[in-house]
């Protein structure tokens, strides 16, 4: 009988842009306040890049944090997956893009897009190739410029959005060691028409039409991606605890998207998770889609809310729609 290997994350990098826009800010630009967006989102302050700095960037950037925790010769990286829905441009791919920029010779890779679940994607697909055997170091990185589609003058979607990345090493576990235990993972396509951002793409190539009727920037409903998101999160999360046997009470520490704080704490409700288990950080930087499962692990690193074999729960629902959840034993 062959031996089942199993994945485990043994580094994690993030990073954040250093230019900050608060709310205070945003009451300058649209018709909102403070109290309105820390009531109905829970966001005070979010990173923007500057002009020129892509998703790429940031993923660099992420990775290079990452070393600095655990260095390794990159070199011996053997696949790149980089979720993200802000791809420096059409193609090349963000994963070509970083790995040209780190100098990685002999490698392969790839991007997934799956809006704010791409992180997770992205992490249950590096987890699958070092499941298999073929692989022994895979970077999984969640990157976003989120601002590069935001129009500011759009008060209902310039306050969510901020852009950050994140990067996770994944390698072959120890025996007995549980590392990554479980995902699952699920896309429905009707929910498309609620955001989505029409312009660019082989439908509406990018023209002053397309420009003049601001179809290069999200198109949100809100209420809709709420409601889904509410119910959604709080199924994938039941479904995947259910599945292994577990209760909201045996995780240690949960991790949920952060794109709206209530989305986070109705589910932690639902799950019987006291709020001390449950990681926020959307008050500082806000969603930042891809990056925001690997930011809210370092935070929960930095708050001591993560240590070595704690059992953690991920989920995340986004655009498309995507939701998923993961379960892994945390090995760093
Ligand atoms: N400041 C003040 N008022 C605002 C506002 C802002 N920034 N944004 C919207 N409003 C207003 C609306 O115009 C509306 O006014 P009206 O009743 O006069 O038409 C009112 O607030 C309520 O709008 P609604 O869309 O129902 O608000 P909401 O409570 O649902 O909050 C979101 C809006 C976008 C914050 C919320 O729907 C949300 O978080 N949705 C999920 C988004 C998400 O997660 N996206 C990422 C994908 S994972």
């Amino acid at each position: 009988m062959t031996k089942s290997i199993r994945a485990k994350i043994t580094a994690l990098g993030t990073y954040v842009p250093p230019r900050v826009l608060t709310n205070a800010d945003l009451e300058k630009m649209v018709d909102t306040t403070n109290e309105w967006i820390m009531e109905r989102v829970g966001i005070r302050e979010r990173h923007l890049v500057d002009k020129g700095v892509a998703a790429s960037d940031l993923a660099v950037e992420a990775v290079k944090n990452l070393l600095a925790s655990h260095p390794f010769d990159l070199q011996q990286v053997d696949l790149i997956v980089v979720g993200t829905v802000t791809p420096d441009m059409m193609y090349p791919s963000t994963a070509c893009l970083v790995q040209h920029k780190l100098g990685i010779v002999n490698t392969w890779g790839f991007d997934v897009s799956a809006g704010c679940s791409g992180f997770l994607f992205a992490l249950n697909t590096g987890v699958k190739f070092v499941e298999s055997g073929q692989y022994k170091k895979v970077l999984v990185i969640g990157s976003d410029v989120n601002s590069s589609m935001t129009d500011f003058t759009d008060r209902a979607v310039c306050i969510i959005f901020g852009d950050g990345a994140g990067a996770v090493l994944l390698e072959p576990a120890e025996d007995g060691e549980d590392g990554v235990i479980d995902h699952v993972a699920q896309i429905e396509g009707m929910g498309g028409q609620y955001l989505y951002m029409p312009g660019g793409g082989s439908l509406n190539p990018a023209s002053h039409e397309t420009v003049e009727q601001k179809m290069h920037y999200i198109h949100q409903d809100g209420r809709n991606v709420f409601k889904y998101a509410v119910k959604k999160m709080a199924e994938m999360t039941e479904r995947i605890l259910e599945k292994n046997k577990l209760t909201g009470k045996d995780v240690d520490c949960f991790i949920a998207h952060q794109a709206n704080l209530r989305i986070i704490t109705a589910t932690a409700d639902r799950l019987g998770m006291p709020m001390e288990k449950v990681i926020i950080n959307i008050d500082r930087y806000g969603n930042t889609t891809a990056g925001t499962i690997p930011i809210a692990m370092r935070t929960a690193i930095e708050e001591g809310k993560l240590k070595k074999g704690d059992l953690v729960l991920l989920a995340a629902v986004g655009a498309g729609f995507t939701s998923g959840a993961t379960l892994l034993r945390w090995a760093l």
